[in-house]
């Protein structure tokens, strides 16, 4: 879910209804509004933050203090009862809430038993409650009931609070979801990220776990949940407001594939210094000897970013000749792993925020291992819970289905990879060399490969109405292969499934026939006779193949009824280039189905909820 808050001396909604638009890529469900004046209205509607915006155009809006939230639903189907904000029993306050409360069941009996009423089936509505009991039974201010209220929720949590009865105050408090204040001339923001804030200041404070934030007077002040004074640490925010907005791309999707030349040349920045011939980053200085002799490397991921942590599994043993292990981080954390000192974990999320990665690395460190993390949100939670990372300097990715952070996510795992490889001896000074100046080349050639845009397009038209999919891929292109079939998954709605291109004829070929589409991924690379009889293999079931080949291919093609031609490079560096037109083509596939790209059904960027 999405939160935004605002106190200060402009119109509130506006400010609000803007922000909830640039936080919508957290949820989608249902949006809805709290405006604070001498009264305390509520406005919250099923559907997207524009449904919203419909339903309060010709409604009285005016009000100086407010916030808003956009719902990725967890407890209760997404209907306007269930969307947020919600008022405790008796309507003096309401309450906006990323996270979940796990003990919400038993509180909330308790609640009903003294009498208050619910409307919703939401945990929020509980937690809203409980503060409302809290404030009558001692008698105390909005802020102590607050801070009274966070002793008995079990759970994650982002909350913004307003009361009739605390006019001209704003409480707001964390543990475990995402908040940052923005600091204006007078005036305050709150959010869950920092893109409703930049275009108003660029002066912020993370909140941090188990923190009360209380507004009041034009004033600032930050508690701990056991009421001592914090002092806010102001930093500036480093982002530009083009960043967030869609250049003349239909799609946000459309707009990120095409920074990729840019966005991994941005990821290699002060990295790769090729006529120096060296390879930084600062990240991993003070842990050198630590990634040197580490005896294992996990690595905790979900999604997209499970699949680039794949990819550096090849690299990491390839290059450096550690073990690796890739887990989902929802896995890990609940199977009792063996973790060591001697380990290292690394982390990788794009958004910094999901809760099971987060509790993933809490478990790591809790049995001493080293924890590295790749995160392409500055600030945010996991980046700031590791004990040294790199970013990935993607700049901010808004459309749900990752593309351009996926590929800054493998940029730096590869110069990690590289440099500790050579660090430990594993890689000759010649293998890196050529590494190095073959890495360079990638952005250019990432380029060429959007250049296949309109190919793309008809065969995406040719094959909208598919009802599956198959991808396969071997050695490095099989996270390809993976990461291809969830992008089409997760944009198109259309089944599909990646599979190591040799594992097929274990089950999947079963699935063949002259309607199944099969993307595969064959670019010229030492499993590439492999899958030259792989692609035998599907053919002879009449399978309709569409290839990815190496530039200048001359085998594949008589055998393929579609062939995707792609720049050559190193096996090591072609996840790079190969996943690029599989992004493109499930972008096609989902416009042409009417699908919403940026914004798929039931998916959210930033899961916060494990
Ligand atoms: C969600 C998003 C995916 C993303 C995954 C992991 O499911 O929809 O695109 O890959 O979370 O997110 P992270 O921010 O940790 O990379």
């Amino acid at each position: 879910c999405g939160i935004v808050a605002y106190i200060g001396h402009r119109e509130a909604c506006p400010i609000i209804i803007k922000g909830l638009h640039r936080l919508e890529y957290r949820g989608y469900d249902s949006a809805g509004v709290a405006l604070l004046t001498d009264e305390l209205t509520v406005y919250k509607k099923k559907g997207k933050v524009s449904e919203l915006e419909g339903f309060i155009a010709a409604k009285d809006t005016k009000a100086n203090i407010g916030m808003g939230h956009t719902r990725w639903a967890t407890h209760g189907e997404p209907n306007d009862e269930n969307a947020h904000p919600h008022f405790s029993t008796s309507e003096r306050i309401a309450i906006i809430h990323n996270g979940i409360i796990e003990n919400y069941a038993a509180l909330k009996t308790h609640l009903q038993q003294q009498g208050h009423v619910f409307h919703s089936d939401t945990d929020t509505e509980v937690f809203v409650n409980l503060i409302e009991e809290i404030k009558k039974q001692n008698d105390c201010s909005l802020e102590e009931a607050v801070r009274l209220a966070l002793h008995e929720v079990v759970g994650a949590y982002a909350i913004v609070v307003l009361s009739q009865d605390a006019p001209n105050q704003l409480i707001a408090a964390r543990k475990g979801s995402p908040m940052v204040i923005g600091i204006g001339e007078g005036e305050f923001f709150i959010a869950s990220d920092a893109t409703p804030i930049i275009e108003y200041t660029n002066e912020v404070v993370y909140v941090n776990d188990y923190e009360i934030v209380v507004i009041r007077d034009g004033q600032l002040n930050i508690r701990s949940r056991e009421d001592v004074n914090q002092t806010p640490y102001i930093q500036k925010l480093e982002m530009e407001l083009d960043s967030i907005e869609k250049g003349g791309y239909e799609h946000f999707m459309l707009k990120e594939i095409f920074e990729q030349p840019r966005s991994i040349m941005d990821s290699m920045r002060g990295r790769l210094e090729l006529e120096a011939g060296h390879l930084n980053m600062g990240g991993i200085r003070a842990y050198e000897q630590k990634f040197v002799n580490a005896q294992r490397i996990i690595i905790v991921a979900c999604g997209t970013s499970w699949h680039a942590g794949l990819v550096a599994e090849y690299l990491i043993e390839d290059l450096a000749r550690i073990p690796v292990e890739v887990e989902y981080a929802s896995e890990f954390r609940y199977r009792n792993p063996i973790i060591t000192e001697r380990d290292i974990v690394i982390a990788i999320s794009q958004s910094g925020e999901t809760a099971d990665t987060l509790a993933a690395i809490e478990l790591a460190k809790s049995k001493g291992a080293t924890i590295f993390g790749v995160c392409n949100v500055v600030g945010s939670s996991i980046a700031r819970a590791t004990d040294a990372g790199a970013y990935t300097h993607a700049g901010p990715e808004i459309g749900v289905a990752s593309t351009k952070a996926f590929t800054a996510q493998v940029t730096v795992l590869t110069l990690l990879a590289m440099i500790m490889g050579q660090k430990r001896g594993t890689i000759t000074d010649t293998k890196l060399r050529e590494l190095m100046v073959e890495l360079d080349t990638i952005p250019t050639k990432v380029e060429k490969a959007l250049l296949l845009d309109a190919q793309i397009r008809e065969i995406a038209v040719e094959f909208k109405d598919a009802t599956n999919f198959l991808y396969l891929g071997r050695g490095y292109n099989f996270p390809v292969a993976l990461e291809g079939a969830l992008k089409l998954k997760e944009i198109s709605y259309i089944h599909a499934e990646g599979y190591p291109a040799a594992e097929m004829k274990h089950g999947p070929i079963a699935l063949i026939d002259e309607n199944m589409p099969i993307v595969v991924i064959a670019t010229r690379d030492s499993s590439y006779e492999k899958v030259v009889s792989n692609i035998q293999e599907v053919k002879a079931r009449k399978g309709r193949i569409i290839a990815i080949v190496s530039e200048g291919d001359t085998v594949i093609p008589p055998m393929a009824e579609f062939v995707i031609e792609v720049p050559h490079t190193s096996e090591i560096l072609m996840p790079l280039v190969s996943v690029v037109p599989l992004q493109l083509l499930s972008y096609h596939i989902a416009v042409l189905r009417g699908c919403n790209v940026d914004q798929p059904r039931n998916l959210a960027k930033s899961v916060t909820v494990e």
